[in-house]
């Protein structure tokens, strides 16, 4: 498709406006849904639907995170993007540069966010408990995505940060599984200078808890570890809710050790943990 919004190089508009301009309008994430401080939206443009995130505005004070900090998680997302290409990710068309920071200029995906608040989660027909109920090994093939994906990740460097059902966008009907939302990634391992780090407590090992503490693979290990248990089970580690088999649930706990020395050592060791055991299927 040849748009303005997939080859304009920067605007003097606030983004808002000029997404209103050149398109419909039918998705907006602001303060009202994330406090993140970014806003984003959702734009159809001739017959395609674009997911177009920004930094939100610069004055605004209350956001946690500066806009300048928050255009920086933004410009460390193209750079991810670029070094991985892995279908699991939206397709970034395009980044203008506007008066309020980048505009990157994503796919709009189908499907359901498997995050919502405390409250929303439990709630039998939200997202997240609807895809715990499908079929065992449609879960497996979700889950493989995801791993597959940190695989690649990992490969070119990257440690996750902040990654949690929020990060995952089923579809249903499809059965696939997108993820979006790996802002904070860094290039390679760090100390954890703020003591509880960004994140979902479901989802974060004890070092993102800990300041001065090294956050690396076998952090993420333990992340991945926990998408398992979330998602193939109530969000526990105990053998009577988890709906796989028991090398699976072996390498459910060895991958959610509280000690590090204890879990798979890499990324790549624990994906190869996870083919020897079927993807997950040899075992249900
Ligand atoms: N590519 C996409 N297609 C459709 N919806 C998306 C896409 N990316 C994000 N979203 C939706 O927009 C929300 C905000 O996006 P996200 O990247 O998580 O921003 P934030 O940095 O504000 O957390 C997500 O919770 C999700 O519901
Ligand atoms: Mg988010």
């Amino acid at each position: 498709m040849n748009h303005q919004l997939l080859d304009i190089e920067s605007i003097n508009q606030a983004p808002g406006d000029f997404l209103s301009e050149i398109g419909h309008l039918f998705a907006v994430f602001d303060e009202h849904s994330q406090d993140s401080g970014n806003i984003s939206y959702g734009v159809k443009a001739g017959r395609q639907r674009f997911f177009v995130k920004t930094a939100g505005v610069p004055a605004d004070p209350r956001p946690f995170l500066p806009h300048q900090d928050r255009v920086a998680l933004l410009r460390n997302a193209i750079r991810l993007r670029g070094s991985c290409a892995h279908a699991a990710l939206p397709q970034l068309h395009n980044v203008i540069e506007s008066p309020h920071g980048p505009m990157l200029v994503y796919d709009w995906l189908e499907g359901d966010l498997l995050h919502a608040d405390s409250a929303a989660r439990l709630q039998p027909q939200s997202a997240l408990q609807r895809f715990r109920r499908l079929p065992v090994a449609e879960i497996l093939n979700a889950l493989d995505t995801v791993f597959a994906l940190h695989l690649e990740l990992a490969q070119a460097g990257w440690i996750a940060v902040d990654f949690y059902d929020g990060c995952l966008i089923y579809d249903f009907s499809r059965r696939e599984m997108r993820v979006i939302d790996l802002d904070m990634y860094c290039e390679g391992p760090f100390v954890n200078r703020m003591g509880r780090m960004f994140g979902s407590s479901r989802y974060m090992a004890p070092e993102e808890f800990e300041r001065g503490a090294t956050i690396d693979e076998r952090t993420n290990v333990f992340t991945l570890g926990r998408a398992l248990a979330n998602l193939l089970s109530d969000g526990s580690v105990a053998r009577s809710t988890f709906r796989g088999g028991d090398r699976l649930f072996d390498l459910l706990r060895r991958a959610c050790h509280p000690s590090r020395d204890r879990r798979y050592a890499s990324i790549p060791e624990f994906y190869a943990a996870w083919v020897e055991a079927g993807k997950g299927s040899s075992c249900s």
